[in-house]
Formats: structure tokens, C-alpha cells, sequence
């Protein structure tokens, strides 16, 4: 079949203009030829017999006349084993690769394999000849990493088919034919260990989507106890420039309870990606004790690449979490930052000259971000096991003002909330997130009311703070100074989180519940000092303790001593218990 063909009719920054003759359809893959180059492009929108097209490459030196060829094709992912420690570009081009090929300063319109076709895999079937099988059905599996990946029917074979037959075990190459499968009408369908997927399409072979529920625990304790995330939930980190966002996610890449980490690195500065890059090898994952990187996948567009290609790194990432949430793994998604794939609509649509939205947003806006989040979820496959997608993503707004499109459009998808602050980065009080305006609809590892008991300390000690600006230490009684005391101990010694730390980096639910529990004790004890001078000091040296006591390691001699020496404090000063607390604490 010979592809439809057509003619550049206009060149506006990344998008061209197609005069075309024959079929074409939206959101095909079309290339533009220029030179010796083909450009790799997308058809965004079809009138009549012109097409727009945003190319992924620089469009510099195409010109009116230029030769486009169609391709019948989706923008399309490969799925397959060895996906798994790969570097990415948001069109699947294996980056170290790409690098080698055609050296550092990237060269347009050279696209690899995504996946290895020369290394072996180690497959055992699993399917039998004569079996009845579906797309996404397991045919066998390949051990990649830790996992066992499942060779599953390709989610395009719509209907039923019974395998004819199906390889032994042994080794074979991703594109070798491990099963054949031969459709109602005796047709019969080759089946290789990879295929393509279109990203714009949620893979959707599972039984039913269920709530999520469980929490995915990150290690961050803001997080986990008072802002949780499910797993197959979503959630948002908005915040103004530098406070702390990639940090952040790149703790939770580390650290969060899941079998698959993606991270989308979408349009930023490309030296905290190759940061990123040159650590992750090195780190060990203590679930699996094997390199970090072979339970990752980096999609990775630089600013320096153009904008079409932001959107496509955003998908290409999504599909990826989808293929494996199909084999029942736990996959979490980490996008920074939306806002620069949001730029990126911005831009398309201006150039197509549609009627702007606020802020000259495109009007869809809302739904594709909307859509883009629905793509998470936990659900249950056809043989009984789970898996999730979780989608956690970054908005950079301008001047960290949240009332700005991006950020109320993924607020109003997604599940929590983590705004980060730049009062709280400028105090270097990190993690930056916003005790009092972050929130979140999931259930974490700690009892609500608990949670809320000790969150009400925080909210009325910095009520007493903002009075204090206003009437003077002098003029606050010593009970709400205290109050204003108790909300600085939690804020030092629960919210604040040493990243540089090795032992308070990360903390294990377990001693999360553990601490918070004796934090509550403290919270709920009734104190009087002489004056407010005497408290201050006294929680001062309490809050010292505090934190060697979180800087210890979990249940060895130094952490047992210095509980000890906290209760002791504590039991010294106590009046006994606020009344309210006694039921929470029982
Ligand atoms: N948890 C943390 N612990 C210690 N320092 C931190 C932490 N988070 C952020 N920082 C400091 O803040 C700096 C900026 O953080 P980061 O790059 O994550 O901000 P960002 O919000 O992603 O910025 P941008 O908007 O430019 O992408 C870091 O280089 C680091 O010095
Ligand atoms: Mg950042």
C-alpha cells in the first residue's frame, strides 16, 4: 500500500500546513522531507484537504513544496521487554543511543529502535496450543530486572483467537515469533514479543477500575501521614520557581512503595536531568537490591527540544505505565512539569489559531489534563491480579500563583494536593509543602481525627503567630504561647524532613506511626512554665532532642536513650493530659 502523500503549503514555527491527496486522519504520524531528512510530525487538525501538522523536530529549512509523506499510523509506542533502565526522548528514541549515533548536539530526523533487537530473553511459555486467548492474555513471560514480564497478546487483536502454536522455552530476540494465533475465520496472526501502541489511547485490558484506596507510602512524612497518595491515585505539586519540586519527586522515585517508577522530565533544564541520570545507576533499591535504574524509565525532553515533542514525552510515558500495570505491578507515574507540555498546547493552538481560553490556554485545556490523569487507576486484570498507575505531577506556575489555568485544572482532577511554598523554601524548611493549604481525599497510615488533632496545633500556633506580629510577645497569654510552641515542634520535628539526612530522608511507615504517636503525647500533655521565656527554652531544648531522636537509627541504642530522655522531659513538665485528647489517644 502506498501511503497518501502530500505538499508543505505553510511553515509557522513547529506546525506546517499539508496540502494532501487521499486519507488522512488525526493524530497520524506524518514525516516531512527535507534534504536528506525526514522530520517526524502529527497530524493535529484536518479542513478539508490541508492538514496541520506539529513537527518534533526544528523545522528549520523546510519550505512551501516540501514533500510529506503519511504514514496510516498513530503516534504509536513499542511495547516489549527491555523497556525497563531505558533513557527515553518523548519519541521513544533510546537518548545514550541517540547520543552515540549522532553525537551530543542531537541530530534531527534519526529515530532508533526503542527496544534492543539483538539481546536474548529468557522465555517460558505459558499459554498451550489450543488455548483461547484475548488481547493482553499472558502467552509467557521474560524475567527483565526483577520482574517477570508478561508476553501478552497484543492489545490491538481485537476478539478471540486459539494459539496454534507457541514457542519452547529458550532465548529469543524481541522480534522472533514466540506464538502464532489463528483468529475465528482460520487466519492466522504471528506474535513477536513487542508491539505498538497508540499513546494517545488509554490501554484499558482489565476487568473493572477500582477505588483507590490503600495508601502508596513515599517515605515523606507530610506526605504519608497528613497528605497521603493512594496507590492508582493522582496528585499535584504546584509551586513557584525553586521550591522544591524535583527534589521532591525525585525523593518519591527513590523511595515510594512500587514495583515501577516513570518519570516524564518534560521541559526542563537539562543539566537536573542528566543529575538525575548520573545518580541512578549508583543507588541501590532496598526492595530489590539492584540498581535503582532497572526498575525506572526516564522520558526526558530538555527545553531545548521543541514544544510538540513535551506533549508526546507526557503520553509516551503514560502508555509505558499502562503496559505494565497490565503485567499486576504497582507503576508510578512522575511528570515535571505539566505546565511546560500546558506552554506547549498554548503554543499549538495559538499557532492553529483557535479561540484562546484564559490566559490564551487553549479551551480544552481542562479536558485533556483531565484525561491525561483518568489514564491512573488501580484495577483488577482478567487473571485476578491487581495492578496501579499512580500520577503524580508538577505545575510551575508563574509567580507561584495558584489561581492560574494549569493549576485549577489539575486541582479539580486529582486527589491531593501538595502545593509547596515559597515562604516555607525561603525559611529552607523542606519538604516546601504547605501544612495549611495542601490537602488530600486519600486515607493514610495514621487515623484521621489523630491526624487532625495534631494538624489543629499547626493551624491554631500559626493563628497565635500572625496575632503575636500584631500585639507583641507581650501582649499573648502564656496558653496560646504555648499553643504557638507545640505548632513550631510539630512543623520542626514531623513536617521538615532532612533530604541530606541518611536516616530522616526517608521514613518507614512504622516509625512514622511510632513517632507521631509520642509527638500526639506531647501535643495533647497540658504544661505550665513560670513564663513564656522558660517555655521557649524548654521546648527549644525538647525540639534539639527531637530531632537527634529522628536522625537516629530506628530502634538502636541512641534512639531507645534519647526516647527516654524525651518522655522523661516530657512526664517531668506534664500536667496531665488535654481532656479532648484522651479519647484520640486511647
Ligand atoms: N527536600 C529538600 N531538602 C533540601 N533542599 C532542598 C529540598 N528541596 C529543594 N531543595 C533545595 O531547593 C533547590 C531547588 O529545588 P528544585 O530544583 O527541586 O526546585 P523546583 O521547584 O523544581 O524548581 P524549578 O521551578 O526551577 O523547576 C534545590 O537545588 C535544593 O537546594
Ligand atoms: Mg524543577
Amino acid at each position: 500500500m502506498i501511503g497518501t502523500k502530500g505538499t508543505v503549503v505553510a511553515v509557522n514555527g513547529n506546525m506546517v500546513s499539508v496540502r494532501f491527496d487521499g486519507a488522512v486522519s488525526m493524530n497520524e504520524v506524518g514525516y516531512v522531507k527535507v534534504a536528506d531528512q525526514r522530520l517526524k510530525s502529527e497530524v493535529i487538525r484536518i479542513r478539508g484537504d490541508v492538514s496541520q501538522l506539529q513537527v518534533f523536530e526544528i523545522t528549520k529549512g523546510i519550505t512551501v513544496g516540501d514533500e510529506v509523506e503519511y504514514s496510516g499510523d498513530m503516534l504509536a509506542v513499542e511495547l516489549g521487554p527491555g523497556l525497563l533502565g531505558q533513557v527515553y526522548d518523548g519519541l521513544q528514541n533510546p537518548l545514550p543511543q541517540l547520543a552515540e549515533k549522532a553525537g551530543y548536539f542531537l541530530e534531527r530526523g534519526v529515530y532508533l529502535d526503542p527496544l534492543s533487537i539483538e539481546k536474548e530473553w529468557a522465555f517460558s511459555p505459558q499459554a498451550q496450543v489450543g488455548d483461547q486467548v484475548e488481547r493482553a492474555d499472558t502467552l509467557g513471560t521474560v524475567p527483565e530486572g526483577a520482574f517477570q514480564h508478561r508476553i501478552m497478546v497484543p492489545f490491538n487483536l481485537y476478539g478471540t483467537y486459539t494459539v496454534s502454536s507457541i514457542k519452547p522455552a529458550g532465548s529469543y530476540k524481541i522480534r522472533d515469533i514466540i506464538a502464532e494465533l489463528k483468529d475465528d475465520k482460520g487466519a492466522t496472526v504471528p506474535v513477536p514479543m513487542s508491539f505498538l501502541w497508540p499513546v494517545k489511547r488509554p490501554i484499558d485490558c482489565y476487568v473493572e477500575r477500582l477505588k483507590p484506596v490503600d495508601p502508596m507510602v513515599t517515605r515523606v512524612r507530610l506526605v504519608d501521614t497528613f497528605f497521603p497518595v493512594a496507590r492508582g491515585g493522582t496528585y499535584c505539586i504546584p509551586g513557584p520557581f525553586g521550591a522544591g519540586k524535583t527534589v521532591l519527586q525525585q525523593i518519591t522515585s527513590r523511595f515510594a512503595d512500587v514495583d515501577i517508577v516513570i518519570v516524564a522530565a518534560c521541559g526542563e533544564r537539562a543539566g537536573e536531568v542528566v543529575e538525575t541520570l548520573k545518580e541512578f545507576p549508583e543507588l541501590i533499591d532496598e526492595r530489590t537490591g539492584r540498581s535503582l535504574m532497572e526498575r525506572t524509565i526516564i522520558i526526558c525532553n530538555t527545553s531545548s527540544m521543541p514544544v510538540a515533542a513535551r506533549e508526546a514525552s507526557v503520553y509516551t510515558a503514560v502508555t509505558l505505565a499502562e503496559y505494565y500495570r497490565q503485567m499486576g505491578l504497582n507503576v508510578l507515574l512522575l511528570a515535571d512539569s505539566t505546565s511546560r507540555w500546558a506552554q506547549a498546547m498554548r503554543e499549538m493552538s495559538g499557532r492553529l489559531e483557535e479561540i484562546p481560553g484564559e490566559e490564551a490556554f487553549p479551551a480544552y485545556l481542562e479536558s485533556t489534563i483531565a484525561s491525561f490523569y483518568e489514564r491512573a487507576g488501580i484495577v483488577r486484570l482478567k487473571d485476578g491480579s491487581m495492578g496501579s498507575v499512580t500520577i503524580g505531577g508538577t505545575v510551575s506556575p508563574a509567580g507561584g500563583n495558584f489561581e492560574e489555568p494549569v493549576t485549577q485544572a489539575t486541582l479539580k482532577v486529582v486527589g491531593a494536593f501538595h502545593g509547596l511554598s515559597r515562604e516555607r523554601s525561603d525559611a529552607r524548611k523542606f519538604p516546601a509543602i504547605h501544612p495549611l493549604d495542601s490537602w488530600s481525599k486519600y486515607k493514610g497510615i495514621i487515623e484521621e481525627e489523630k491526624v487532625a488533632y495534631a494538624h489543629g496545633f499547626m493551624r491554631r500556633g500559626t493563628e497565635v503567630e500572625q496575632m503575636m506580629k500584631v500585639v507583641g510577645e507581650e501582649g499573648t497569654s502564656i496558653e496560646d504561647y504555648i499553643i504557638y510552641l507545640k505548632g513550631e515542634l510539630i512543623d520542626s520535628v514531623y513536617f521538615q524532613q532532612n533530604s541530606f539526612d541518611e536516616v530522616d530522608a526517608a521514613v518507614k511507615p512504622e516509625r512514622q506511626i511510632y513517632t507521631f504517636t509520642k509527638l500526639l503525647t506531647i501535643l495533647a500533655s497540658q504544661f505550665s512554665f513560670p513564663d513564656k521565656n522558660e517555655a521557649r527554652m524548654w521546648f527549644n531544648r525538647l525540639r534539639q532532642r527531637f530531632l537527634d531522636y529522628n536522625g537516629s537509627v530506628w530502634q538502636d541504642e541512641r534512639f531507645k536513650s534519647l526516647e527516654k530522655e524525651i518522655e522523661e522531659a516530657v512526664k517531668g513538665q506534664s500536667q496531665g493530659l488535654d481532656t479532648a485528647a484522651e479519647k484520640i489517644l486511647a
